[in-house]
């Protein structure tokens, strides 16, 4: 099979910010030096590949990284070390509804099984409804919420079933 995901180089800065801006309002605000700063600090930060061509990106932290997002220490503080935490993943819209997304989370899953579970946000006020949809098809459910009034997130969460007990 072709390969679907590579990590982020110095020349694809441009595409991936561009594909986060396109979709700025479901995703977080990156320049070029917060993309550094979030490559230093990833399990994975990796372009998505069809044909050769860069149509997408995803990041996603384990746990003791000194990640800011307020989403990432809600799951650190609730699961310790027990999860894996899935930051962004964006692909160009002429990509979506073929299975690249379902192919990618088969890849940060695996990843993410020997820690027990893969977690993430999601937009509920305003719904991100494709990703929701997305989401729950996949197996995650909600397991808490941050925000207020019209600006809340779900928290969601996938179960992987492989955690080692750590005694
Ligand atoms: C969310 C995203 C990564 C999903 O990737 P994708 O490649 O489009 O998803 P898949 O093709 O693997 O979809 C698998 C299934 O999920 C569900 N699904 C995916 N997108 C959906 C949508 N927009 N509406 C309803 N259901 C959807 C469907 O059941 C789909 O199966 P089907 O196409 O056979 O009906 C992609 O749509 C995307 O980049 N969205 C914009 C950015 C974003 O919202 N990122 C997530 C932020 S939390």
């Amino acid at each position: 099979m072709a390969t679907l995901l590579r990590p982020i180089t110095s020349r694809d800065v441009a595409a991936v910010l561009a594909l986060n801006e396109a979709d700025v309002d479901l995703l977080a605000p990156m320049d070029a030096a917060r993309l550094v700063q979030l490559r230093e600090w990833a399990h994975r930060a990796d372009v998505v590949l069809a044909g050769g061509e860069v149509v997408g990106f995803v990041l996603t932290f384990a746990p003791g990284t000194a990640y800011d997002s307020p989403n990432y220490r809600w799951f650190a503080q609730r699961y310790g070390t027990g999860f894996h935490y899935l930051d962004r993943i964006v692909l160009d819209p002429r990509f979506r509804r073929l299975g690249l997304g379902s192919a990618v989370y088969d890849a940060v899953e695996r990843d993410a099984v020997h820690a027990g579970r893969l977690g993430l946000e999601v937009n509920l006020e305003p719904p991100n409804e494709g990703s929701l949809a997305f989401h729950r098809r996949r197996g995650f459910a909600e397991v808490g919420r941050l925000g207020s009034p019209g600006k809340v997130v779900s928290l969601m969460a996938k179960e992987l079933g492989g955690a080692v007990p750590s005694d």
